[in-house]
């Protein structure tokens, strides 16, 4: 009997010994894999640092650039292409005009009355749709025959508000958010496509004219009377709203900006024909390189299959529809280095699949278990990680969100620096004592929607430019601006008005 107890107990002995080896090797084999995946991540913060010293090489490189695209056509990455917008809305605008808005995912139509004071603009009618995917890949007959299309129904659904006895020509702003090569300021040629458009037949095709012409085809009696990056819109409702108002970015699908250059300033341009000495430069700033930009491989790997590789670097660290593909391929790294996120989802595998909303609702989630991140992760086919990985994903969010908004400090500080406005003493404007007030407007969602981006951005930016500058530079939201600027562009570049004041 107690030979058999004593067996017993040694057999038991060395089954426990067995599982607890197993839970060890686990618990071990579990922690390589963790250290594996901090590892990731560690490597990840380190390729997207963007300390101050940097940020600040970043705004030399872009002010050069600036004034290297100034000088020559291609002399630099930054197209800095002529607008010919030298005045800006100044609130004394009157009229009726409708601005028709093709943004990077979504399209706007809208109609704004102005009474010639400021308190009296009024937006009538907004109306706003996003882009289907299919439009994106089709050619130009399709995209502007929905783009008339959809004017069309919005004007049939006005009726007739203008209660007049003769015909009305209606003026229209179309705002294009792609690089055009401006005849005027209502004509121009497309450069290239961004932002995932690959429309074929286009190029040479001056925008204004298809939208036109497809008006036209439809029996709309609409004038496309001006032809508006996005960006210049935008600086437009800031002038409109606040005459310090020099430069505006937008922050949306895409990135850009453009500001008021002396007209001496832009030296590849002869005889640039403005009455007020200046105009309005488009930077095209999506496409600026600097080989000090922190690019990271997931950097390299998105810019080798997206469709236009080698372009739009800055834009693809920066822009609303980049940012969370960037933070996908580090979670799929992840997951295929170590089981932390379950088995390979296939969903995560598909480019673009996690939007930037999804990015910014992760890293605001405030809820204690991370809720929020459990539900987008399985929308992902990730289910049920424990808390310390939604941790994780939430840290990815937030290196990703913070480079970019760094960077984007870095772009409007490199601006001001062009134009004196930095309180280096550069630029135009020698004397560091008098630093006048200068308003940057901001559109897009990326700004508008996603608080934390704009919190490292603000806070970036007062870093480039210390407490005493930063207090004479206000970054202003404005919300729908580059629509509703256009069409206040529009109607400071008319003086006979087509549209009674209603
Ligand atoms: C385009 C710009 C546009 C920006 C923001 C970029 O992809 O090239 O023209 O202003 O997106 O929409």
């Amino acid at each position: 009997m107690g030979r058999v107890l004593v067996m017993l107990t040694a057999a038991a002995a060395v089954v426990a010994c067995s599982v607890a080896t197993v839970m060890v090797r686990r618990r071990m084999k579990g922690r390589r894999k963790w250290r594996r995946v901090v590892g990731i991540l560690k490597d990840l913060e380190e390729a997207c640092e963007t300390p101050l010293g940097r940020l600040r090489q970043m705004v030399d490189a872009i002010a050069v650039e600036m004034q290297a695209g100034l000088v020559s056509e291609g002399g630099s990455k930054l197209k800095m292409l002529l607008t010919f917008v030298d005045d800006l809305p100044n609130g004394s605008e009157t009229g009726t005009y409708y601005a028709l808005h093709l943004g990077g995912s979504y399209f706007r139509i809208i109609k704004v009355h102005l009474g010639g004071q400021r308190s009296s603009l009024e937006v009538q009618d907004v109306e706003r749709h996003s882009i289907p995917t299919s439009l994106m890949n089709s050619t130009s007959e399709v995209l502007f025959d929905f783009l008339a299309s959809s004017l069309q129904r919005f004007i049939e659904k006005e009726g007739n508000d203008f209660n007049l006895s003769q015909p009305v020509k209606r003026e229209l702003a179309f705002t294009f958010s792609f690089p055009v090569k401006q005849t005027s300021i209502s004509s121009g040629v497309l450069i290239k496509w961004t932002k995932g458009f690959a429309i074929s037949e286009m190029a040479g095709e001056d925008i204004a004219e298809c939208l036109q012409g497809a008006l036209n085809k439809k029996g709309l009696d609409i004038r496309v009377a001006a032809l508006v990056n996005d960006t210049v819109g935008a600086l437009s409702f800031g002038h409109f709203h606040d005459p310090d108002t020099i430069a505006a970015v937008v922050f949306g699908t895409g990135s850009n900006a453009c500001y008021l250059e002396r007209t001496d300033a832009i030296i590849k341009c002869q005889n640039p024909r403005t009455t007020s000495g200046s105009m309005v430069v488009n930077m095209e700033w999506g496409n600026f390189w600097s080989s000090r930009l922190p690019r990271t491989s997931y950097d390299l790997e998105l810019d080798a299959e997206s469709m236009n590789s080698n372009d739009m670097g800055f834009e693809k660290m920066i822009g609303g529809m980049y940012l969370g593909d960037i933070v996908r391929r580090v979670i799929l790294r992840m997951s295929l280095e170590s089981d932390i996120f379950g088995p390979i989802s296939s969903i995560l595998s598909t480019p673009f699949v996690l939007r930037t909303n999804s990015v910014s609702a992760m890293h605001e989630d405030d809820t204690s278990e991370l809720q929020e991140v459990a539900r987008i992760l399985k929308d992902l086919g990730v289910s049920e990680v424990p808390l310390k990985v939604r941790k994780l994903v939430v840290k990815i969010c937030d290196i990703v969100t913070r480079r970019a908004a760094r960077l984007a400090a870095a772009g409007i500080a490199g601006i001001l620096k062009k134009v004196g406005r930095d309180g280096s003493g550069g630029g135009r404007r020698s004397d560091k004592q008098i630093m006048r007030r200068t308003v940057v407007a901001v559109e897009g969602g990326l700004y508008l929607n996603y608080r934390m981006f704009r919190e490292y951005m603000d806070e970036a930016l007062r870093d480039i430019l210390g407490e005493d500058v930063a207090q004479h530079v206000v970054v202003k939201a404005m919300e729908d601006g580059s629509s509703i600027g256009s069409a206040l562009l529009l109607a400071s570049s008319q003086s006979v008005q087509t549209i009674p004041s209603v």
